[in-house]
């Protein structure tokens, strides 16, 4: 592959932006603008979820790319990758925890909660950058096969 891969470069940005604020609505709080928080969190949330619905589509219809590099670097990748999808699942349920405890005003709880989130999600996003430059930046990407290709034949 000699372009960059347009999905996953759009998706890949769009796990940034929801990092970058999630930054921004811990800033908030931290200045007390409750308002101005809420409305930050739920946009970081609307844009893990545009990622998600992308990188959901492009696993069932394109398929998932496998790692193109040196048969050397392969197994670090792959426990990296495996890292990346462990933190992306926990930042995903700790992410809903924190939506639905702030709405429900559980401050208590959604303050002890909040910074671990955003932790958590902080290192999603750069796990994920690292995999994304791996995957199709410094080496080419492998074989690409589809879910419903692999199930149906077609
Ligand atoms: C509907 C969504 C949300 C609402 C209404 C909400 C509301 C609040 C409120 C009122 C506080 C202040 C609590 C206090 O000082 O007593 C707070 C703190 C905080 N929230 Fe949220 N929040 C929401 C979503 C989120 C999400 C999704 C995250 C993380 C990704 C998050 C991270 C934090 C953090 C880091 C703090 C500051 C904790 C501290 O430093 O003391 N919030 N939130």
């Amino acid at each position: 592959m000699d372009s960059i891969p347009v999905l996953p470069t759009i998706s890949t940005t769009f796990i940034v932006l929801s990092a970058i604020t999630v930054a921004i609505g811990w800033g908030q709080i931290k200045q007390r603008k409750r308002e101005a928080h809420k409305k930050t969190m739920v946009l970081a949330a609307v844009f893990a979820l545009i990622f998600f619905i992308i990188y959901a589509s492009r696993t069932i219809f394109i398929g998932n790319t496998s790692f193109g590099g040196p048969d050397t670097v392969k197994i670090y990748y792959t426990i990296f990758l495996i890292f990346h999808i462990t933190l992306a699942t926990v930042g995903a349920v700790l992410g809903i925890m924190s939506l639905y405890s702030g709405y429900k005003n559980n401050f208590s709880f959604h303050r002890r909660l909040g910074p671990i989130t955003s932790f958590v999600w902080f290192f999603t996003a750069i796990t994920g950058v690292a995999v994304y430059l791996l995957l199709y930046i410094f080496y080419h990407g492998g074989e690409t096969t589809s879910l419903i290709k692999a199930i149906l034949g077609f």
